[in-house]
């Protein structure tokens, strides 16, 4: 197959495609169809722009072919007020039904977060599920060990105020750490990839949103992320892939509760320059 293909029977010659490719590396001179060259083939990012920006679907190129891209449904576009309850709906849960999130919601999940925007759509990302009740209580309890050290080491600190009453919940049986789930996801990406940990904070980001209308509920795991962060032990025994570099782990399951209104929150500070 030639790295773009143009049916010639749809392609109008408008030049959309051409004004549209980031990268500039398709051409349309008068009269032609588009092309490009084979020197600039090698900067194409397989970002689809060009394949979904053309009104008469008249081309493929390699990587994106148009029969897997398919056709924007407007009966599904969101109204405004859809779209503003649905951003605003999104919680932080801390109770899950005990149950774990199923492997095929997660990975419908995980599938709905490739569509999150990669820098130069290098797509690297790669998830770690860990499953279970208790190898997550596990992860909890050296959490609360990273934590006692902090308070013994730095019993002033800011941080040894803030652990303190956890370490005592986690005395009476209550995990303040991974809560009630019995899932966390940890995504990842090659050490190499510059952009990785953005990458990665925004396909939590979309993984968040996309649980909603699931029945899926998140929350992202900062306190197990100091512990990582401190503990590479602990990191080790979680069983990332080698070579990569992960950012944020975040639990996930079913919210025992649901919620019935939405809490406001502090206006924005604009600067307009
Ligand atoms: C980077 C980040 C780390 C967080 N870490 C934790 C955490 O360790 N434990 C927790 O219960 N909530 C955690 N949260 C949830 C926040 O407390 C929550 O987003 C905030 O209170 C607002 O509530 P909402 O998410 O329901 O709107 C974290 C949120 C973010 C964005």
């Amino acid at each position: 197959m030639a790295f773009l293909t143009i049916d010639e029977t749809k392609c109008k010659q408008d030049g959309i495609c051409a004004e549209e490719c980031p990268r500039r590396i398709i051409t349309q001179a008068d009269k032609r169809f588009p092309e490009i060259a084979e020197a600039d083939q090698p900067y194409c990012m397989t970002c689809g722009h060009c394949v979904a920006v053309c009104p008469h679907g008249a081309l493929s190129i390699a990587g994106v072919n148009i029969d897997d891209c398919p056709i924007i449904d407007k009966d599904l576009a969101l109204s405004w007020g859809q779209a503003e309850q649905f951003l605003r709906s999104r919680r932080s849960i801390r109770l899950f039904k005990d149950r774990p999130i199923d492997r095929k919601t997660l990975e419908q999940l995980i599938a709905a977060a490739r569509y999150a925007p990669t820098a130069s759509n290098a797509q690297k990302l790669e998830w770690t599920v860990i499953e279970g009740r208790d190898r997550l209580e596990q992860l909890s309890r050296e959490t609360i060990n990273w934590m006692e050290r902090v308070i013994e080491d730095q019993p002033d600190s800011s941080a040894a105020f803030y652990f303190r009453p956890m370490v005592a919940r986690w005395a009476t049986g209550y995990d303040s750490i991974l809560r009630t789930a019995h899932t966390i996801v940890v995504p990842s990406a090659p050490k190499e990839n510059a952009n990785g940990l953005v990458d990665l904070s925004i396909a939590l980001a979309y993984l968040e949103l996309a649980a909603l209308p699931l029945g899926v509920g998140t929350c992202w795991a900062g306190l197990l992320r100091g512990a990582m962060l401190a503990t590479p032990s602990l990191v080790e025994s979680m069983g990332l892939p080698e070579g990569h570099t992960w950012y944020y782990p975040m639990m996930i399951g079913y919210p025992k509760y649901k919620y019935y209104r939405l809490p406001e929150r502090k206006a924005p500070v604009i600067h307009w320059k």
